[in-house]
């Protein structure tokens, strides 16, 4: 049996592609109603095109998690379309791998710029929207994705390793605030093994590039060799662990991290 969503309203950062686009879909085919926000409005506006041609309730809006203005327009154009918010996955995401000998900080900082910032500004948006203490909402959920990269020591991987650590701790404190304060919204974090999408096979080959393995495919090795569960993860592990997080089966789960990586960041 799996997770009903059946009137959820739900808007996915990062939805243009990749794990956000499939988590779109599988909520989508669980009944919720998705807008995908993304930069990458040609992708994100056919995604979403194709969602509602297969019967599903999408729709698409542009947003630059980086920018709190961005956030502002996204939000009242989700809004506006889904008629309020009940959840919020924070997915969008980047990765750029340096070793700390060849460190570039304008590297660090578009990763921290994405990865916290734009996570921190979702959390504020989706409080402002679904908080139920001053009657703007009526609560909800909001799913922060961080990474096994927040529980392990890969090298190469530095910034964004730090930036997902930071991802989990903020999550925890977003938790912490909106319960104090009775906003009704739960908070917690997904931290997904490595996925053999674009951005799964961009890192492997980073570790190729650095020095790391001798190949990128014996890098993947590697990962799956620290996995005590023996495989990569999936775009569907990881969205079924999403839906999880934000359905009424997890209704006492707040501010914990759902490990979804086959034991690798134990
Ligand atoms: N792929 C993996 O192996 C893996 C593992 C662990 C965690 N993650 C995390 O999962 C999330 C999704 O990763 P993915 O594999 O789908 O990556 P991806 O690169 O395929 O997709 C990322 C999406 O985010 C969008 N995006 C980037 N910057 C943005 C911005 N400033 N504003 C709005 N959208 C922006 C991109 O346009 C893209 O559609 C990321 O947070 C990533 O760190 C991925």
């Amino acid at each position: 049996m799996t997770t009903d969503l059946t009137g959820t309203r739900v808007l996915i950062t990062g939805g243009a592609r990749g794990l956000g686009l499939r988590t779109a879909q599988v909520l989508a085919e669980r009944g919720a109603a998705v807008v995908l926000a993304d930069v990458d409005e040609a992708a994100g506006a056919a995604a979403a095109d194709a969602l509602t041609a297969d019967g599903r309730t999408a729709s698409f809006v542009a947003l630059d998690v980086t920018d709190d203005s961005s956030w502002t327009r996204a939000m009242e154009q989700a809004t506006a379309a889904l008629g309020g918010l009940d959840g919020l996955v924070n997915n969008a995401g980047i990765e750029i791998s340096d070793l700390f000998v060849d460190l570039d900080a304008d590297n660090v900082r578009r990763i921290l710029d994405v990865n916290v910032v734009g996570t921190a500004l979702g959390v504020k948006h989706a409080f402002r929207s679904m908080r139920k203490d001053d009657g703007t909402g009526t609560g909800g959920a909001i799913v922060n994705i961080a990474s096994v990269a927040a529980a392990i020591a890969f090298p190469g991987i530095a910034a964004y390793s730090a930036s997902k650590s930071a991802v989990e701790r903020l999550s925890k404190v977003a938790a912490a605030e909106s319960g104090r304060l009775g906003y009704g919204v739960r908070v917690n974090t997904v931290c997904p093994g490595l996925v053999p999408n674009a951005m799964g096979a961009q890192l492997a080959g980073d570790m190729e590039r650095l020095g790391l393995f001798p190949s990128a495919q014996e890098a993947v090795v590697a990962v799956v060799g620290l996995t005590p569960s023996g495989r990569l993860a999936t775009e569907d592990d990881i969205a079924h662990g999403i839906a999880f997080l934000l359905s009424s089966d997890s209704e006492f789960v707040n501010g914990t991290t759902l490990s979804i990586d086959g034991a690798m960041g134990m």
